[in-house]
């Protein structure tokens, strides 16, 4: 899997970039104080550090599949409860929080419909179910430098611009697939500065993600020509990068 890694190299690749999604995700869902929320997918902890700061430690719980993310997710945020599980089979009770959300998680689910149901499901009725995914399909994610160059070294790469939620209005659909209402949608825009090029390009190398996954597959010929063609198009900075996550939510 793509997320057995390290936190810290996941924390230079997209934590970059979820840490602050994470602050412009919890201003645009305006939890209340006494919310119980529970971060879907949580990773080492970017938004539950921001839900924890929001509403209490003890009113967050967060879950990830990934063992050394819920073990970062929990030194990070003492007072959270981190339980290693899956969108699809989260282990709550019926209606057991206020505010479920899944940020930058659908597009790597299994089942994403299941999932979204799952984060319904446990829900209380009345209560906000969120996600976002990054605009893949639209060129506006923080990979989609990489993703060019790749695709030019490598015909057909995967890109991501094809998992569930990566076009406008599939998060949507998901939502009120799962049975939500009242629902609403957004983009969310961060920017991130790298003050080098090398400082841009050197989390990819990580092995983090599908991006990371692809790049350490290839010989070393062609990484080094994504590298080439990435500092072509980007120049050796500084670099702003701009990224917008399509995001939608809903009521049970
Ligand atoms: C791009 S990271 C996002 C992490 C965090 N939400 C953030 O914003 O930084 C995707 C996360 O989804 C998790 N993940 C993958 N498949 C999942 C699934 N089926 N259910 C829940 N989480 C999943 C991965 O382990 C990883 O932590």
């Amino acid at each position: 899997m793509s997320f057995n890694v390290a936190a810290t190299a996941y924390d230079r690749f997209m934590g970059r970039f979820s840490r602050p999604l994470s602050r412009v995700c919890v201003d645009w869902l305006e939890p209340r104080d006494d919310d119980r929320a529970l971060d879907v997918g949580c990773g080492p902890g970017a938004l539950t550090e921001v839900l924890a700061d929001r509403l209490s430690a003890a009113s967050v719980t967060g879950v990830d599949p990934s063992e050394p993310f819920v073990d970062a997710a929990r030194q990070r945020n003492p007072g959270v409860t981190v339980l290693q599980a899956s969108a699809e089979a989260l282990p709550f009770d019926d209606g057991a929080f206020d505010l479920s959300v899944a940020q930058l998680v659908v597009h790597f689910m299994t089942d994403p419909r299941g999932g979204m149901s799952e984060l319904r499901r446990v829900t209380r009725p009345g209560g906000v179910i969120a996600a976002s995914v990054w605009d893949f399909a639209g060129g506006r994610a923080p990979q989609s430098v990489f993703f060019r160059a790749l695709r030019e070294v490598v015909p057909g790469a995967e890109d991501e611009a094809r998992r569930a939620g990566a076009r406008r209005g599939e998060l949507a659909a998901l939502l009120r697939g799962a049975g939500c209402h009242d629902i609403e949608e957004a983009e969310l825009d961060v920017e991130v500065a790298s003050p080098t090029f090398e400082d841009w390009w050197e989390p990819y190398t990580l092995g983090v993600g599908p991006a990371g996954a692809q790049l350490a597959q290839l010989s070393e010929n062609q990484r080094a020509a994504v590298r080439e063609r990435c500092l072509d198009l980007l120049g050796e900075g500084p670099i702003r990068t701009g990224a917008t996550a399509w995001a939608a939510k809903g009521t049970h």
